[in-house]
């Protein structure tokens, strides 16, 4: 069997047998959660893009949908987002009607490839999409200008916002409007941070503070490349906004990625965006499980691409008062659950490689300790696994997968990727490790999801043990 043969995963959402990249318009409306993305309708790589669409229920089965907004002859349709207009601020509702817009990126298939913002509208729960005849709404002459994040902003008598880059600026420009349609710059935000590659689909959202009735507010940017694993990357910011302008609470002159504040610490967590208008207040993200450095040769047939699992996102202060992100994964209710022993030689396996596995899963941080987890499968060539070491004295932890690919079907695909060990742990003496393993996507949530790693594997067999090597 070769690689290309490699398994589908069953809770990351992958095309029956297409190409895609980021999330777009995630959104919950009338019980359905949607996942819109960045497909090629037509093919297995990059190209006429346009907005796919999946539902799902539970967060966890996903159906794939016709195309929502297809490219045409004139037009790309780049990334963006989706909210319910409640108020029919922009008029798309008829009585009795709630209309669903969605605000994407237009790229222009002539000339400069100018990119300015759309809209398109559904009035029937987000099967079909009509594009607003007076596009674009928002056009500033740019060719690098995308990913607007729509969101309301205060009470009845709020407004709504836009979040935008100027991509080779290294800005998120912040634009506020009434009615969706009629746009007016408010603030900017960048250069701050990691810039070594183009900025791109940003986010702002609220959080409350674990175990305060405080709130702060999230930037997420993306970058490619320039990410703290190489190649693309997410970063981002805590501070406050106030409708207009957001103001970061930690902004450091350093020049080490590893000062700053990083969603993902793996090479494969890229465009991560929020859910809109999910009930209780929970704060819900996909990002696309893939990197811009080897994305389309991944050893997939026909489908290439899959979303991370739903990350559910809260905001916990730590001990040097920071406020730090943590991700807890929604999992399906059939997940093989694993704990491992703390025997030096302890082993958890499930010989069902088609399950869902979560390993859970402890390192000791005394002095000098260094403990090596190997994930491969029971009956798989010895010697490809995907290797987690952490290091008490150097006080980080490691994803290696240099040897978790059959075939070698890109040079930039071997990593060892490095994540500092959160404080809280060093504090409690030991780093708890929970391991998502499906398919061809590995995901670490470390420290109760206070760093995570996510990480592609192609192996010959899929992952079904993880060991402790004595
Ligand atoms: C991010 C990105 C976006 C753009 C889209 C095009 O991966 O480059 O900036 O809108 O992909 O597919």
């Amino acid at each position: 069997r070769t690689a290309a043969g490699t398994p589908r995963p069953r809770a990351h959402f992958t095309a029956c047998d297409t190409w895609f990249n980021d999330p777009n318009g995630l959104l919950f409306h009338d019980g359905v959660y949607h996942l819109f993305f960045q497909n090629n309708p037509h093919g297995s790589t990059w190209g006429n893009m346009s907005w796919g669409h999946a539902t799902s229920t539970d967060l966890v089965e996903w159906a794939e949908q016709p195309v929502a907004i297809p490219c045409t002859e004139d037009e790309l349709v780049f990334s963006g987002s989706a909210v319910v207009d409640h108020h029919n601020t922009a008029g798309f509702a008829g009585d009795g009607e709630t209309a669903l817009v969605a605000i994407y990126t237009s790229v222009a298939t002539d000339g400069p490839a100018l990119q300015t913002q759309s809209l398109a509208y559904s009035l029937d729960a987000g099967a079909t999409w009509t594009r607003y005849a007076a596009n674009p709404v928002l056009d500033i002459g740019s060719a690098e200008f995308r990913d607007p994040k729509v969101f309301w902003h205060g009470g009845e008598d709020g407004h709504w916002v836009m979040l935008v880059v100027e991509a080779t600026e290294h800005l998120v420009a912040v634009y506020t409007s009434p009615d969706l349609k009629d746009w007016t710059r408010a603030s900017d935000f960048g250069p701050a941070h990691a810039v070594g590659g183009v900025w791109e689909c940003p986010d702002l959202f609220p959080l409350r503070v674990e175990g305060t009735d405080e709130t702060r507010w999230v930037l997420i940017v993306s970058l490619n490349p320039g990410g703290i694993a190489g190649g693309s990357g997410t970063q981002y910011f805590v501070g406050d906004f106030d409708g207009e302008r957001f103001t970061a609470e930690r902004l450091t002159d350093s020049t080490d990625p590893a000062d700053y504040d990083w969603l993902d610490f793996g090479r494969d967590y890229y465009a991560a965006v929020s859910f809109s208008n999910v009930p209780d207040g929970r704060r819900l993200m996909i990002g696309w499980a893939s990197n811009w450095d080897y994305a389309n040769e991944t050893p997939t047939a026909p489908w290439r691409s899959a979303m991370s699992l739903v990350r559910e996102i809260g905001l916990t202060r730590t001990r040097g008062d920071r406020h730090v992100l943590r991700q807890l994964p929604v999992l399906p209710d059939d997940a093989v659950r694993l704990t491992l022993g703390g025997a030096a030689d302890a082993v958890a396996q499930h010989d069902d490689g088609t399950a869902v596995l979560v390993f859970d899963a402890s390192a000791p941080l005394s002095a000098g300790s260094v403990t090596t987890f190997v994930l491969d499968a029971a009956d798989g060539p010895a010697g490809e696994d995907l290797r987690i070491v952490v290091d008490a004295d150097a006080g980080t932890f490691s994803c290696d997968r240099t040897r978790s690919a059959a075939e070698v079907f890109h040079a930039d695909f071997a990593s060892v990727d490095t994540a500092p060990i959160p404080d809280a742990s060093k504090a409690a003496g030991s780093l708890e490790l929970r391991i998502v393993v499906d398919a061809c996507v590995v995901e670490v949530y470390a420290a109760g999801g206070v760093a995570t790693f996510t990480e592609l594997v192609f192996p010959y067999a899929p992952y079904t043990r993880l060991r402790r090597l004595a």
